[in-house]
């Protein structure tokens, strides 16, 4: 019989928010006259902007016309929307990104996981923890880690973020060759300064190590004082990759569209020692797996640069914001600590007991979907994470039930 790629069998059981998916579908059956409320998965509920469903509708209709039918685009995403990436996303900000650095596609999910495949099998990876189970995931399948011990892989680096050091990880002693960031952070809602950031750069270029900085969440910070990009950190073009999405701030999680940015300054070695540009490499893998985002989609996308969509967005991602404010103070009235909210959608619960314990409390008792830290590390354990992704309605509702279950509980 034909054989399986054995490192599937290292890997849990299933996905995490599958994992959730299936618990929330066990209980629904159990008791089907209980209204469940979903703060799980950082899944989107509002509308789409108008701006982009206009755009959206024209390129439908242009679709249908001989002139403006569009079949394969560019792999690499269309020449009008890298324009638009480049220049508001970057170029605006002082960093220096060209519209042919950037790659568009169809989720930084599957960015974010398939961009190790470039890189060599026996290489070092330093990774969060707690983290988005996508980039440990990914690793394992490829064969870079040993067994998993005690919710730990053999074989990688773990940034621990904890309570003690506010949940933003420590540089590691020893040298690695590949490093995943995030930030604001997924799970935790850190988020990370200039001078933190210049910290992982330094780094980066002192062990001549890459970053892939997945950056999907920056829609939602205000503090005017973060950094919105790696590259707003003088040097990172030599050492970091970007991951941005179109899902959180423009509610594409249906829709469908993303972006990498690979500057062309990026070099990685063969085991020789000659250079190699990871452009290039990507570009090529690109290629030859990917066949473009749609051309309604782009169009969609593009129109969040214009004037209507910009301020579309803001509103969008404002709301959310409000939504987070509202969990937070619920969730410290009850006298737990919090970080994240402030600067992103989620809110990192010290709940100060095990995770899935507490899940299933909120769960049972308040008929309210979380994620319980653990499924995303071992750092996670004693935390849940609230996603401010839903309708006023359903968050006000959610934190009256919580805060009924868990003082009725005291
Ligand atoms: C999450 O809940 O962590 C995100 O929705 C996952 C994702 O964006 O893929």
């Amino acid at each position: 019989m034909t054989r399986i790629n054995e490192n599937y069998l290292k890997l849990k059981a299933s996905y995490l928010f599958s994992d959730i998916a299936k618990r929330v579908t066990a209980f629904q059956e159990a008791n089907p006259e209980k209204s469940i409320i979903k703060l799980g998965i950082g899944d989107v509920t509002e509308p789409l902007p108008a701006a982009c469903r206009e755009a959206f509708h024209n390129a439908i209709d242009e679709m249908g016309t001989r002139e403006g039918f569009h079949g394969y685009g560019p792999e690499q995403g269309y020449e009008f929307l890298r324009k638009a990436i480049a220049l508001n996303d970057f170029q605006a900000r002082g960093a220096d990104i060209d519209p042919d650095e950037i790659f568009v596609s169809d989720g930084a999910k599957c960015d974010s996981g398939n961009f190790q495949e470039i890189f060599a099998d026996d290489i070092k990876i330093a990774i969060p923890d707690p983290v988005y189970p996508v980039y440990v995931d990914t690793n394992v399948m490829a064969g870079r880690t040993g067994a998993n011990i005690d919710d730990r892989y053999e074989g990688f680096v773990y940034l621990e973020a904890t309570p003690e050091n506010g949940y933003i990880p420590a540089i590691p002693e020893e040298k690695v060759d590949l490093i995943y960031l995030c930030f604001p952070n997924n799970p935790t809602g850190a988020t990370a300064t200039k001078e933190q950031l210049k910290m992982w750069v330094d780094y980066a270029k002192d062990c001549d190590a890459l970053i892939l900085f997945d950056a999907a969440y920056v829609a939602f910070i205000r503090d005017e004082s973060l950094p919105r990009s790696i590259y707003e950190i003088e040097g990172a073009k030599e050492v970091a990759i970007e991951f941005r999405s179109f899902s959180k701030n423009a509610g594409f999680t249906g829709t469908r569209c993303a972006y990498t940015v690979v500057p062309k300054d990026l070099k990685a070695v063969d085991e020789s020692g000659t250079e190699h540009s990871v452009h290039a490499l990507w570009n090529r893998r690109h290629c030859t797996k990917f066949n473009g985002v749609s051309y309604p989609v782009q169009k969609a996308a593009e129109a969040i640069y214009s004037q209507e969509g910009k301020k579309e967005i803001r509103s969008l991602t404002d709301f959310y914001l409000e939504n987070a404010k509202v969990v937070r103070s619920a969730v410290e009235a009850l006298g737990f600590s919090c970080v994240g909210g402030d600067n992103s959608p989620y809110i990192w619960v010290n709940a100060n007991r095990p995770s899935w314990d507490f899940f299933d409390v909120l769960l049972n008792e308040a008929g309210v979907v979380t994620t319980p830290g653990a499924g995303f590390g071992r750092c996670g354990e004693n935390h849940i994470r609230i996603s401010a992704f839903n309708s006023r309605s359903n968050i006000d509702e959610a934190m009256k039930r919580i805060n009924h279950a868990l003082t009725a509980k005291a």
